[in-house]
């Protein structure tokens, strides 16, 4: 059974940006808490900076996964192809944020992914990541 967690653009720079809002904890970092927790179930863990690329990765894991861990990061409030492409591979995906968006800017208030995806966890900073890993494992070992 595999999982697999999918970010967006400019969380590669995670650690120095904004550390305020989005916490030192690098993205290599967070990955490596994700593959601890993630027990014998294989995790596949990607970054794009690319909304294309990450098509392609959602499909990919519609392909060879059980379920997707996804931070869209800003495509969250602009993407349709994200929508497009969560919806057509039909499996569970979890939109996770490290900050709370529905607290930030006005922009950042709609969000495509939350209308495909099948829940949302926002605010806990890396362990939004935890948290989401910890949904998907549920409903991955859930269905047979
Ligand atoms: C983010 C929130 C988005 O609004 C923002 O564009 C990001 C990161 C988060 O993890 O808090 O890049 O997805």
């Amino acid at each position: 059974q595999a999982i697999h967690i999918i970010n967006g653009p400019n969380l590669n720079l995670l650690g120095s940006r904004e550390p305020e809002i989005y916490g030192s904890q690098t993205l290599a970092d967070i990955e490596t808490i994700c593959r601890d927790a993630a027990g014998d179930i294989d995790i596949v863990f990607k970054q794009s900076n690319i909304e294309g690329e990450l098509v392609d990765f959602i499909q990919m894991a519609g392909r060879d996964a059980q379920a997707i861990v996804l931070n869209p990061a800003a495509y969250t409030h602009t993407s349709i192809a994200l929508y497009d492409a969560i919806k057509a591979v039909g499996i569970p995906t979890i939109e996770i944020h490290l900050s709370q968006p529905a607290a930030r800017e006005s922009f950042r208030r709609r969000s495509f992914v939350s209308e495909a995806a099948t829940g949302t966890i926002s605010g806990f900073g890396a362990d939004s990541y935890l948290l989401g890993l910890q949904a998907a494992i549920k409903l991955v070992k859930a269905s047979p």
